[in-house]
């Protein structure tokens, strides 16, 4: 567990750690079958010190009953528009993903949590985010997703926050994120965040239909890395 060096970090993960000793949601597992009951938040009224890097959305691991709403949200949000918007990806055609697919990501990989955020309990899903231990103290953070409507109000800022937040309450201490190298807007918004080029690049999965049909033969991915405050 990082060390709580600042008070920034430390009104960061004071709640969370609450949370985890007490045993509410942040413990849920993936497939836990009762919905949590505890409060959910509006975005905007979870910041605290008006620093725009500390909020707290209330995230939790999702139900199996929640695939079907994930996968038509990031199927929206990431393939939905059909123009190159900084925050879509037209020139992949077809699903994001599937539910036979993101079920079989979640089955392979037991420690990944796949995030969900409502504004009312019961209401619809309109953020998420897939975080997941790999070496040592990294995660891996992806398929991050504000729903269309809710997007460039902040709550993908929070959203990440929130998520950076859970992988430190959970012994992170640096994350670690995949993007497609032709999305300049998108890495410029990771970077306004923290988050740093490496020289690492991995290949694009051509030839995996799980992720739709690529329409350039040039796509690769940069890794992007952050280490979080306190650690
Ligand atoms: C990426 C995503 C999560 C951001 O969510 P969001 O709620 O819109 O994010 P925010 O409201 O916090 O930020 C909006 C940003 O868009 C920027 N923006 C708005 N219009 C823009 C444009 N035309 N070009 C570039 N950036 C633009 C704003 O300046 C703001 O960034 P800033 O806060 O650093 O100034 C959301 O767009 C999304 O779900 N996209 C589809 C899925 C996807 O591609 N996810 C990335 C996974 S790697």
């Amino acid at each position: 567990m990082p060390k709580c060096q600042t008070t920034a970090y430390a009104l960061v993960m004071e709640p969370i750690l609450r949370q985890a000793a007490t045993g509410t949601r942040i413990r849920t597992p993936y497939m836990a079958s009762t919905p949590s009951t505890s409060a959910h938040f509006r975005h905007d009224e979870t910041r605290l010190s008006g620093d725009p890097h500390l909020s707290l959305l209330d995230l939790t691991p999702a139900l199996d009953s929640d695939v079907p709403e994930i996968v038509s949200l990031m199927n929206l949000a990431y393939r939905g528009a059909d123009t190159e918007a900084w925050n879509n990806e037209s020139y992949i055609k077809g699903p994001r993903t599937t539910e036979a697919a993101m079920r079989e990501e979640i089955a392979a990989k037991p420690a990944g949590r796949q995030l969900v955020w409502r504004r009312e309990p019961r209401g619809p899903i309109l953020a998420t985010v897939w975080v997941e231990p790999t070496e040592d103290d990294v995660w891996y953070l992806g398929a991050l997703t504000v729903h269309p409507g809710e997007q460039n109000g902040g709550l993908g800022r929070d959203l990440l926050a929130a998520a950076e937040s859970w992988v430190g309450a959970h012994g992170g201490h640096a994350i670690k994120m995949t993007v497609v190298h032709i999305r300049a807007g998108l890495l410029a918004w990771y970077q306004r965040r923290g988050y740093a080029l490496t020289d690492e690049t991995q290949p694009f999965p051509y030839g995996d239909g799980r992720f739709g049909t690529p329409q350039r033969d040039d796509l690769y991915f940069v890794v992007l890395k952050k280490q979080l405050i306190g650690s």
